[in-house]
């Protein structure tokens, strides 16, 4: 490793990421209403091991201990997201002051902690009462989300400045809406279609009442993004390439800029009008101070007329003969930079890799876990960050997916992406050699 946290500036934030289904724990108490999440986990065989998050890390009840590790490990930024359920039961109307309450609690101890908070408001888990009524199919959720980004920036932003107010829309729409993977486990284009307008007007509206909420706030939110290459230089590759490109990294992103839709390199997307109203395109732009970008994975592009729609597929880069984590995909690190340099030419103010990490079989020697191959991810793309950080592109700060190990949607608690390891059955934490490795770095001037 040929870098030091110095050639990143004084400036550059580093920082750790969860998410509240993920960590808390806590699914029903003290008043907070169901998630899509509580409900799919236990229909049928949703998830690989049969778990759910009903107790997962016990952040609820453990927040204190877990945010002095992140102090411990030197890491000064701490991103979490909000369960819109356990603030708004129903979705809507009463608030849940015992939901609050908990935030409250938690934001209060970040900051005696020295620990800067940024909010995500919303992170998937989305309350079941409101996916009664279509969830993010119908277009009244618009009115719910600004009405839930209201109580949060009214409850939470005389204290937190950074917000994010979506994460991954395509993660949630196209895997939870079109393929059925993730909840409310829906598909087909009806449901995907209307759920990824929904979504883009929900990331400028919310950005909107954030503005308006919470004047010196920093707003961002944040983009899955991979690096898409063609399976080789033949036109039919080149063509499904960039048709891949528009689904995983372009869908999101350039309606929010007030580019419209990317119709012209996928014109099956043109079935979207039919849930566009007039002035839509005026109202998915918002001006946000940053983007997150968020990166795990590079893919490979093959045309393929079998498959609906999308005439293609996807495989991660597997020629290189590189090494794999534990969910198969490929530790690429140059990915990231290309994904970022993709970037550079929309008018974006400043970037931050919001999550970036990867699951590896951890196990615990001695009460210790040599994640060799974490420790490995984490420094190379990191230096891929810095490479691209230093060509002039404004990349204001790093997050790590993620704090601790913890429930990862499908796959349960099988897929470990923590610096700290947690045992499931005592709650015990161990601060993992990858964990060690970012609190001697970050400790370096
Ligand atoms: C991202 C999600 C995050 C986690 C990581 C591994 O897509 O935002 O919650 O599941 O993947």
């Amino acid at each position: 490793m040929n870098y030091t946290k110095a050639d990143f500036g004084p400036d550059f934030d580093w920082g750790v990421a969860v998410s509240s289904y993920q960590i808390e724990g806590a699914h029903d108490a003290d008043g907070k209403g169901q998630s899509i999440w509580d409900r799919f986990s236990h229909q049928g065989k949703r998830i690989e091991d049969g778990s759910d998050g009903k107790i997962a890390c016990d952040f609820y009840n453990r927040y204190k201990q877990d945010i002095d590790i992140i102090k411990d490990l030197n890491l000064k930024h701490f991103r979490f997201s909000i369960s819109w359920p356990r603030i708004l039961p129903e979705g809507t109307g009463e608030v849940n002051e015992a939901g609050v309450d908990f935030y409250n609690r938690m934001i209060d101890y970040c900051l005696e902690c020295g620990i800067t908070p940024w909010l995500t408001v919303y992170h998937w888990d989305l309350p079941l009462a409101l996916e009664k009524k279509g969830g993010w199919t119908n277009r009244s959720i618009v009115y719910y989300f600004k009405e839930y980004v209201d109580v949060c920036t009214k409850r939470f932003g005389d204290r937190v400045t950074n917000w994010i107010v979506m994460n991954e829309p395509f993660s949630f729409t196209a895997l939870g809406y079109l393929f059925g993977y993730y909840a409310p486990g829906k598909f087909g284009v009806n449901n995907f279609l209307p759920s990824v307008h929904h979504a883009n007007l929900c990331q400028a509206e919310g950005g909107r009442i954030i503005r308006r909420n919470v004047p010196n706030a920093n707003i961002g939110t944040a983009i899955s993004c991979s690096h898409v290459k063609p399976a080789s230089n033949q036109p039919k590759h080149i063509a499904a390439a960039k048709r891949v490109d528009v689904m995983f990294n372009r869908l999101y992103i350039e309606p929010i800029l007030g580019m419209g839709y990317p119709v012209v390199d996928f014109p099956f997307l043109e079935r979207i009008e039919k849930y566009i109203h007039p002035y839509d395109e005026e109202l998915m732009k918002f001006d946000f101070d940053f983007i997150g970008l968020q990166n795990y994975y590079s893919l490979v592009a093959y045309n393929n007329p079998v498959v609906p729609y999308l005439k293609a597929f996807v495989k991660p880069f597997k020629k290189l003969n590189r090494p794999l984590t534990a969910n198969g995909w490929e530790v690429y690190p140059e990915g990231i930079y290309h994904i970022l340099k993709q970037y550079e030419k929309y008018p974006i103010k400043k970037i931050i890799v919001t999550e970036n990490g990867a699951a590896f079989h951890d196990k615990v020697i001695d009460g210790r876990v040599h994640d060799t191959g974490r420790l490995n991810y984490l420094q190379t793309y990191i230096e891929q960050v810095l490479r691209a950080k230093n060509e002039g592109m404004n990349i204001g700060g790093y997050f790590v997916w993620t704090l601790m190990d913890n429930f990862e949607w499908k796959a349960g608690f099988k897929s470990r992406f923590g610096i700290v390891h947690v045992n499931f059955l005592t709650q015990k934490r161990i601060i993992k050699d990858s964990g060690l490795w970012i609190k001697e770095f970050l400790k370096m001037v």
